[in-house]
């Protein structure tokens, strides 16, 4: 009997030939590093449930710059461990807040590197919530005002990018309209746009001491069931003026970056939170799986899903595996 069938193996069999075929490639560029800075001195604490990050002080923060830039990273997004937190996060807008200063620094020894700030209230405010807080709600129209002005005092201390993480209604017309009156007309914003209620952000909130004091976010982040109401958000960011769009988490949400990137022109990025990388440190320091094949892999099926840009605390690392000589 004469079998007929496709011979998908001829384009297998050779690694030169499968490095010709190979449909998605990561790059140096296409990373973003976070970086957590506390306003202590002389401070380089590591994070229990993130092995290999950090909680800088500004005095060790251009050793770490330093390194981030040398790979070839283009950009860093910056949150902050303030000294002081009240009700209304005052030291998110404080022109001499943690996160200013630490800008201000940055660009002014490393002026080519993208500073991104994260523009949210949680790590400032007593509560721990995203935004103001009355009888137990988070109140939406009241935060956008302070965001709006967190942003701008941002923009000032020379941020590059405004990230607003905050997930109220309206947050980035808000903030594109506070830039516009200042002058930013040209910073563009990095909507956290698509961002879920996630139970994969635990180890960052331990690192950005940002856990909520009562509740969660349930009534501003995105329920996890949910997927036409993750275009509905994007819909809506870009109609208010934002020029890139954050879908996160990232791993268990790649059919949502794939519908957006589908559903949109602007430039799409997968925030790879830190639930995603404490399980892939916790498993490979068991040696229960390869580190470096699993990382690579993942941050691979990212930008296959559609991301154009690549939020991750594997940056450093990745950048270090697919630049190495083999
Ligand atoms: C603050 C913020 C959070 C993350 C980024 N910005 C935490 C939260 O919403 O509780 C999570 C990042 C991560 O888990 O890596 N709004
Ligand atoms: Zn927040």
């Amino acid at each position: 009997m004469e079998l007929e069938f496709k011979r998908h193996r001829r384009l297998r069999k050779h690694a030169t030939l499968r490095n010709m075929v190979r449909e998605t490639q990561l790059q140096p560029s296409d990373f973003i590093y976070p970086i957590f800075i506390t306003e202590e001195q002389d401070k380089k604490t590591e994070v229990s449930s993130m092995p290999g990050v950090f909680q800088l002080s500004l005095d060790r923060l251009n050793e770490e710059v330093e390194e981030v830039e040398s790979l070839g990273i283009p950009a860093i997004i910056l949150f902050g461990l303030p000294h002081h937190k009240d009700e209304t996060g005052s030291e998110a807008y404080a022109s001499q807040g943690i996160i200013q200063r630490a800008t201000r620094q940055i660009k002014q020894a490393f002026p080519d590197m993208m500073v991104i700030a994260d523009t949210c209230l949680c790590e400032f405010t007593d509560h721990g919530h995203c935004g103001l807080i009355h009888e137990g709600d988070v109140l939406n129209d009241e935060s956008l005002e302070l965001l709006a002005q967190t942003a701008v005092s941002q923009a000032e201390a020379g941020a590059d990018i405004i990230a607003p993480s905050n997930m109220m209604d309206g947050f980035v017309a808000a903030i594109r309209q506070g830039l516009n009156q200042a002058g930013y007309t040209h910073i563009p914003i990095m909507s956290y746009a698509v961002k879920y209620a996630s139970a994969f952000y635990g180890p960052f909130r331990d690192a950005a001491n940002s856990a909520p004091a009562f509740g969660d976010r349930k009534t501003y982040q995105m329920d996890p069931a949910n997927r036409r109401e993750a275009l509905r958000e994007a819909q809506s960011d870009i109609e208010e003026g934002a020029d890139f769009l954050i879908v996160k988490p990232a791993l268990s949400y790649l059919d949502i970056v794939r519908d957006v990137s589908n559903q949109t022109t602007i430039p799409v990025v997968a925030y790879n939170v830190s639930g995603e990388y404490a399980m892939v440190k916790a498993a490979a320091q068991n040696g229960w799986i390869n580190e470096e094949a699993v990382v690579l892999e993942k941050l691979t099926s990212m930008k296959r899903a559609g991301a154009d840009l690549i939020l991750t605390y594997f940056a450093k690392d990745a950048v270090r595996w697919i630049t190495k000589e083999t």
